[in-house]
């Protein structure tokens, strides 16, 4: 398969499969209700632990596109889209990640499968900065969007990035804008 082909894949699979409106409205509603709407205020420790949606957004984000690629013989993007770990595994739904004991959907998301979720990777060598990580990013996240709006200037231009150990994006034409409350 040729780069082109690889990426025409991932972007098929993406605009197929993928309900971003409603994940970033369902995110945005997380934002609101946990942290309210001034956003002068300070984000608390307590409050990072509340937002479990935002969590599961990072998680599934990563699990459909990885960042880590692969390490030694370990190819992550593989194991992430195992169709016997995984519930329709190229499409991106954080849901599976989300109060998924309630779920009758993702059923295989349910069992846990061992070393299935390799972002971090598992076992003695697991990546000792990975609550540190999820953290960072939930602040990240939550800093930016309970305050702009954002959407991609070109929601069908294809994703200009480069993988090979680790993913890394060249550019993301992004439209920010300052929320309205
Ligand atoms: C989203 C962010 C991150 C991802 C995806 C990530 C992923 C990984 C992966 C896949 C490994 C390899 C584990 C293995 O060799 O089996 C690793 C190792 C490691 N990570 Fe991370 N990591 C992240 C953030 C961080 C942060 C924030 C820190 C430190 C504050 C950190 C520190 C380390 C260290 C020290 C190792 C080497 C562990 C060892 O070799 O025993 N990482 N990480």
């Amino acid at each position: 398969m040729t780069d082109k082909e690889i990426l025409g894949n991932i972007f098929d699979a993406m605009a197929g499969g993928t309900d971003t409106v409603n994940v970033k409205r369902r995110l945005s509603q997380e934002f609101d209700e946990i942290l309210g709407n001034d956003f002068t205020k300070p984000i608390t420790n307590k409050e990072l632990d509340e937002l479990e949606y935002c969590k599961a957004v990072i998680k599934e984000t990563y699990r459909h596109t990885p960042i880590a690629v692969w390490i030694g013989r370990i190819l992550y993007s593989a194991i992430m889209k195992r169709k016997d770990y995984w519930t329709d595994p190229e499409k991106f739904d954080p849901n599976r990640f989300y109060k998924i004991e309630e779920s009758d959907k993702y059923l295989l998301e349910k069992q846990h499968i061992k070393n299935s979720y390799t972002l971090f990777d598992g076992g003695i060598r697991a990546c000792p900065g990975r609550k540190l990580a999820i953290i960072e990013l939930k602040f990240l996240l939550s800093s930016i969007y309970r305050k702009y709006d954002i959407e991609m200037v070109d929601q069908n231009a294809p994703l200009n990035y480069f993988s090979d150990v680790l993913t890394v994006c060249k550019d993301l034409m992004a439209k920010v804008k300052p929320r309205k409350y």
